[in-house]
């Protein structure tokens, strides 16, 4: 059983003073970029991670492994080991770079998680799911969620937010990774040192001119509003960052940010052709290890056709979470029409589907609507 997961970046990450837990309260707003990890899960006599692709060596591949973390919390969660048949072979194809900010490590958690459910059966609900996804990392649940949403508490309490747009982005790799318990640490400290000449953090807002710009589907409006807490820190563990940020400017991203506690830089360009030449720009300047150029995941599902009584492939599922079928990227809200038809056109194996014919789409609430329902929607 295998199941695909995006990277993500933080539009705006907001951040509180640290909690008794040690943790800090966030706002946050996760988007899921088109670069995914793999993870396959099978039938194994222990369980065990093997780890393949970039980085494969700086992932631990013993139990303190999060997706093997995972495998054995939803095996606890769901009753599974107690019969005896938990134990899993836990194979990762990485292309998200590791300690990176884009919780690559809370990907393949996320994966494992799915992947083992269907491959056990369990049938556990979307929503014991993200409750054992909590407990493996405060970025997990939106991993198993992706598109673009709203994470507030530690950033597992998730709210999906409305995006229109096409929003292309270029992701500067650095050389080495940063810590994300240091980077919140070094914020504390930064913010301490400031103590008496600035105001100290109040509880984090949500930036409603940024979700507004995601509503408006205007990169150039949503550029100069990207935000991160987080980014003095990292600039201040990473001097070099610094660089690449002013390199990406200088070649006219709309917005330049380090993602999460970084060290990657998420440059946000104008178009697909915009995001070509700022990659190339910036692989040039040598202000970072390598670039890609990825889409944001407004709204990630997957695909299913199912025949109805009658034979015909008539009932569509657009399944946040099924693995092995087709992500697709696409706008949610007030798309939600175009939602439908992109899916429809990305169906794995059509077999006469009469795009006509389709009667049912399941969003992400796991409400199902009627087309003519969505149509209203839309209206
Ligand atoms: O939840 P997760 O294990 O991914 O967090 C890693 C570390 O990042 C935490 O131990 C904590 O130091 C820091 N963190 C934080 N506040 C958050 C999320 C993470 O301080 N909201």
């Amino acid at each position: 059983m295998t199941a695909r997961v995006p990277a993500k970046v933080n539009l705006q990450l907001a951040v509180g003073p640290p909690r008794a837990d040690g943790y800090h309260d966030l706002v946050t707003v996760f988007h899921a970029v088109s670069l995914f990890d793999e993870v396959t899960v099978r039938p194994a006599e222990r369980t065990k991670v093997v780890v393949t692709g970039a980085d494969a060596g700086s992932v631990p591949a013993g139990r303190t492994n999060l997706a093997a973390r995972a495998a054995v919390a939803l095996a606890k969660a769901a009753g599974t080991g107690r019969r005896g048949k938990s134990a899993v072979l836990i194979e990762i194809r990485k292309r998200i770079p590791v300690a990176a900010g884009l919780a690559g490590g809370s990907a393949d958690a996320a994966a494992a998680l799915v992947a083992c459910n269907e491959l056990w059966g369990a049938g556990a609900s979307p929503r014991e799911l993200r409750a054992v996804a909590a407990d493996i990392g405060s970025d997990v649940p939106f991993a198993l969620l992706g598109g673009t949403a709203v994470g507030q508490g530690r950033g597992e309490q998730l709210t999906p937010a409305l995006v229109t747009g096409v929003y292309h982005w270029v992701l500067a790799f650095g050389v080495g990774g940063l810590s994300t318990p240091e980077v919140y640490a070094a914020c504390d400290r930064l913010r301490a040192a400031r103590a008496g000449q600035a105001d100290p953090p109040g509880p984090p807002q949500l930036d409603t001119a940024l979700m507004a710009a995601l509503r408006s589907g205007e990169p150039a409006v949503l550029g100069p509003l990207l935000s991160n807490d987080l980014q003095p820190a990292a600039v201040s563990l990473l001097p070099r960052l610094r660089q690449a940020l002013a390199a990406g400017r200088e070649h006219g991203a709309l917005g330049a940010i380090v993602s999460g506690s970084g060290p990657t830089c998420a440059f946000l360009a104008r178009d697909g052709a915009h995001a070509r030449d700022l990659a190339v720009a910036l692989a040039g300047a040598g202000v970072c290890r390598t670039v890609a150029t990825v889409t944001g995941l407004t709204y990630i599902a997957n695909v299913q056709c199912r025949r109805d009584a009658a034979g015909r492939a008539a009932l569509l599922e657009v399944n946040p979470r099924a693995p092995g079928a087709l992500p697709l990227t696409m706008a949610s809200g007030v798309n939600m029409p175009r939602l439908a038809l992109d899916a429809l056109r990305g169906l794995p194996v059509p077999d006469h589907v009469d795009f006509r014919e389709v009667a049912m789409v399941r969003f992400l609430d796991e409400r199902f609507m009627d087309l003519s329902e969505v149509q209203k929607v839309a209206a």
